[in-house]
């Protein structure tokens, strides 16, 4: 995400440049928030002040993921979000005409494409980008062109990131969902394994490394230890977590782990 400008839409970036000491930037998903808005129909708790807060209290940017069925972020909060944010918005949406169309008018720094399904309680697996090359590519263009920042949620399969690369998106989110359902053991060993794996494969090819889904204190240590990535996008645990110690003092706790993980690095 970087440098914040004035307004979100107008803030742009070139491919980060990722070493073993760099700054892992930290994404405060905002879209729990929402969705206890939205369990009493009112206007709070709002999920653009609780973006403000998460800004204040030192995440890099925020992501907030608009889905077909609005459970959690309106297109209202996407507008406020766009217009009071001062770091970088990642729009998560999934590769539809009406996405397209709302993505194209508010110009977020990025979209992340991810794949969405209306039963579905959260973003339950990565994109088939292999699979899926020809509906994804015309998105990937129109975003592009546009100058947003395209991602690609995917699984860590070095398919995945090779298809992602011939499809032109400049970044990938590794998903980190089964790693952080795997217990600890053998079996979460392997999981961080795939993981470092992919992201190494993708500094390899040249596309910039983010990760998330369902991370929290006890599981982000070893991912943001990982050399390569360049973002992490966190939401459920800190917004639960914010009942308990509050939003601030959360993304703060969070944002210590991470750095403590990259200074490891660097010794
Ligand atoms: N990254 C992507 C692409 C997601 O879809 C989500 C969930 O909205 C997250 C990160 C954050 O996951 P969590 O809310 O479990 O931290």
């Amino acid at each position: 995400m970087g440098k914040p400008s004035s307004r979100s839409g107008t803030f742009k970036q070139g491919l980060a440049v990722v070493s073993a000491t760099g700054h892992l930037r930290l994404g405060v998903n905002v879209d729990h928030v929402a969705t206890v808005r939205n369990a009493r129909g009112g206007a709070h708790p709002d999920p653009v002040r609780a973006a403000l807060l998460a800004a204040e209290a030192g995440a890099d940017g925020i992501t907030a993921h608009l889905r077909e069925d609005r459970r959690h972020i309106s297109d209202g909060d996407i507008e406020r979000l766009m217009s009071q944010l001062r770091v970088p918005l990642n729009l998560e949406m999934a590769a539809t005409d009406e996405m397209l169309k709302i993505a194209l008018r508010y110009k977020p720094h990025a979209v992340c494409l991810v794949p969405e399904k209306r039963e579905e309680r959260t973003t339950e697996g990565g994109l088939d980008v292999a699979g899926q090359h020809n509906h994804l590519a015309p998105y990937v263009r129109e975003l592009a062109g546009a100058g947003i920042r395209v991602s690609l949620f995917i699984e860590a399969e070095l398919s995945q990131l090779d298809a992602s690369k011939s499809l032109g998106a400049p970044v990938v989110e590794l998903h980190t969902g089964l790693y952080c359902e795997t217990p600890v053991g053998p079996a979460r060993a392997k999981q961080l394994k795939r993981l470092e794996v992919a992201a190494a494969h993708a500094a390899k090819i040249g596309l910039e490394c983010h990760a998330g889904h369902g991370l929290g204190f006890d599981t982000v240590e070893p991912i943001a230890a990982i050399p390569t990535l360049a973002e992490l996008n966190i939401g459920h645990f800190l917004v639960g977590e914010a009942i308990f110690v509050g939003f601030a003092p959360a993304i703060a706790r969070m944002r210590a782990i991470m750095d403590a993980a990259r200074a490891g690095l660097s010794t």
